[in-house]
């Protein structure tokens, strides 16, 4: 764990650490509610980026407060109806054809975004169609929530093209804020993994060794970091967190440094992913047919049908 700590000024822990990040993720004290935002920097930090991850002044589902009305709800419905698909996906049904053969080799290094895209999309909207513009939104928001780069933020405020991509995003879903998520900042953790995926395919002693579920596993990539603040002091080997405290804690390096769907997901936490199930056999699926193009052929049923259906 590190501390930058300059009262008034800043008050920053970042952690980069597998089992801090955990304990961290389970205290009932450290909440996504960001309601002191007295300390300079920090506030300026969570007003830019909270910014960005919000559509009408509603908070996207990754930084709603744990006691937000319906999020526990609604995180919930989500997670049962995508592990009623998993099933599904993990066989490698035709809709991930045009993923699979990415892996194969076909098309060029960088073209898995929009096809990433257009399966998540269509976990939310029947007739979703991901365009060159709905994936340059996504590009677009994904860049601009990691930016450290001042100069970045300023012209992406001033040339006003952050609010338009939300927009477009949203009128693909129907309002929907966690599928804003899915197709606008939580596919990037997919993209890399399927970009992995196709380098690893490339070889082909990996290629003929690797299970789905390794081929899964090695191919699972944690959101970059997540946000924390406590709601009461809270101790810590640096010192006091105070309700001013930023935590800025790095999923995806502390994945890298000890891998886990557990730690990927927030497993166990009361902020665990509700795709934990559905991305890991998204992953095994691309895998299956990548590996064996000619023996699938069956489809996903569409978002409209019976799940008991589509698990089929
Ligand atoms: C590799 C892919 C993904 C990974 C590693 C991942 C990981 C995570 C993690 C760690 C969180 C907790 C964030 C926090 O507590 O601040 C989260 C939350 C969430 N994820 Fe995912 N996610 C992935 C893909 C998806 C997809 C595809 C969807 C939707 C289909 C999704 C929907 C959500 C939602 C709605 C939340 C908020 C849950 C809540 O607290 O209410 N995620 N995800």
């Amino acid at each position: 764990m590190n501390r930058t700590h300059i009262p008034g000024l800043v008050d920053i822990v970042t952690s980069e650490d597998a089992t801090e990040i955990e304990a961290f993720a389970q205290d009932p004290n450290i909440d996504r509610a960001f309601a002191d935002r007295s300390i300079l920097t920090n506030g300026q930090i969570l007003q830019r980026v909270l910014g960005i991850l919000q559509i009408d002044g509603k908070p996207l589902p990754t930084v709603a407060p744990r006691s937000a009305p319906g999020r526990a709800e609604a995180q919930d419905a989500l997670w049962n109806r995508l592990n009623a698909l998993a099933p599904a996906y993990s066989t490698g049904p035709d809709e991930l054809e045009s993923l699979a053969a990415f892996v194969r080799g076909s098309g060029a290094d960088d073209s898995c975004g929009i096809l990433v895209q257009q399966v998540v999309g269509r976990l939310f909207a029947p007739e979703f169609q991901a365009t060159e513009a709905s994936w340059n939104a996504a590009l677009l928001l994904d860049k601009a929530v990691h930016t450290l780069n001042p100069a970045l933020s300023a012209w992406l405020d001033l040339t006003d093209q952050i609010d338009p991509a939300k927009q477009l995003l949203s009128n693909m879903v129907g309002g929907d804020l966690a599928a804003v998520h899915a197709i606008g900042f939580a596919l990037h953790n997919i993209v890399s993994g399927v970009n992995l995926m196709r380098q690893i395919y490339g070889d082909s002693a990996s290629r003929t060794a690797l299970s789905p579920e390794t081929a899964g596993t090695k191919c699972l990539f944690a959101p970059v970091n997540i946000l924390r603040q406590p709601t009461a002091p809270v101790d810590s080997v640096s010192g006091v967190l105070e309700t001013g405290t930023l935590l800025i804690l790095g999923l995806q390096a502390a994945n890298d440094n000890a891998p886990g769907a557990n730690l990927a997901f927030l497993r166990g936490t009361w902020s665990q992913c509700p795709a934990e199930q559905w991305v890991p056999a998204l992953l095994q699926g691309i895998w299956r047919r990548a590996c064996n193009p000619q023996t699938q052929n069956q489809s996903i049923a569409s978002p409209n049908d019976d799940a008991s259906g589509a698990a089929g």
